[in-house]
């Protein structure tokens, strides 16, 4: 493994350039050469690459967004696509792939692996929805972001006396809302992993209120539905005024925790030595604080269990 590639693709994660800093600097230090491929995919399919240099991550590791840029690209998906990435590899003389992402990321990552490219995965997403880790690079510094504005939130939903619904982001997958939950004292949360019963929340704003509660925070994962519609149904039966705040992309930004910062450069420097050992189609993960790679296959067909525990937890803990 003389060549290496590395590309960030789908959305961002705060860490993606902690965790570049790793691959190139553990890639010059095993005295392979490593090129970055800008916007992903799409990146590699107009061959927008470079040779990265110890000097090229200067300065990145607390700075969030990805310096390579991202992109979703939907001609990668594509077998022509598919084929014309190979040849591109194969004509700049890379010999392995880093590739930072979610699942659709590794998913295109798996296609390089059977098309004879050896890939190894990182997972980064906000969402922490990759069932085979405990944990996706990023996560922890979105939750931090959520935890921040819903104390920000608390302040004027104590001054008017209103209910709050706080979305956040995580797609299909509820650790966002609930981990922000929590750590925020949120009265409610909602996720799509548990069915939620509107009474039941209704329930706990009217509680709140009888014990002289000023504020009810309601911490509601993108994946439920509709946060204005939830709004609308507290507001009629309960007569609490409750507003709505959607976080968004705010949670993708901004400077990576100090956990993403050691995630990142721990799982960077794992995937260059796998590919140097002639290792292909890995994901690196981590589970009980150690890092873990499997194959791609299980990265990408283990379902993700929700912790239910800490979900009830956040039940007694809000009462
Ligand atoms: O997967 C990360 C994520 O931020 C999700 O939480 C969210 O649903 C989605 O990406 C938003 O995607 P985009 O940035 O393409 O709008």
């Amino acid at each position: 493994m003389k060549t290496i590639g590395l590309l960030t693709s789908g959305g961002d994660a705060p860490g993606m350039n902690a965790a570049i800093r790793s691959v190139v600097r553990t890639s010059i230090y095993n005295n392979a050469r490593i090129i970055g491929i800008k916007q992903g995919y799409n990146g590699l399919l107009n061959g927008e690459m470079e040779e990265m240099k110890l000097s090229s991550v200067a300065d990145i590791i607390h700075r969030g967004g990805t310096m390579l840029l991202s992109a979703r690209c939907d001609e990668f998906k594509t077998e022509e696509g598919l084929s014309k990435a190979l040849n591109i590899i194969s004509v700049f003389g890379i010999d392995g792939l880093v590739i930072l992402g979610g699942d659709g990321t590794f998913r295109g990552a798996k296609n390089l692996h059977n098309g004879g490219v050896p890939v190894v995965c990182i997972p980064c997403t906000i969402d922490n929805d990759m069932g085979y880790t405990d944990y996706t690079i990023g996560f922890m510094t979105a939750v931090e972001t959520a935890v921040d504005a819903i104390g920000k939130i608390r302040d004027t939903s104590t001054s008017h006396g209103r209910a709050n619904i706080v979305e956040v982001m995580g797609r299909g997958c509820g650790d966002i809302a609930l981990y922000s939950g929590i750590a925020g004292g949120a009265e409610s949360i909602i996720v799509p992993e548990v069915d939620f019963d509107i009474d039941e929340v209704c329930k706990r704003v009217i509680q709140g209120k009888n014990r002289g509660k000023l504020h009810h925070i309601i911490a509601l994962a993108e994946g439920v539905g509709n946060a204005y519609e939830v709004a609308e149904e507290i507001e009629e039966k309960t007569g609490t005024e409750t507003r709505v705040t959607i976080l968004g992309h705010i949670q993708r930004g901004g400077s990576p925790t100090v956990f993403d910062r050691i995630m990142a450069s721990k799982m960077g420097n794992k995937a260059v030595e796998l590919l140097l050992e002639g290792k292909s189609g890995r994901a690196l993960g981590t589970k009980c604080n150690k890092i873990i790679d499997v194959d791609l296959d299980e990265a990408l067909n283990t379902e993700r269990e929700f912790d239910i525990e800490l979900y009830n937890i956040g039940k007694i803990l809000s009462i």
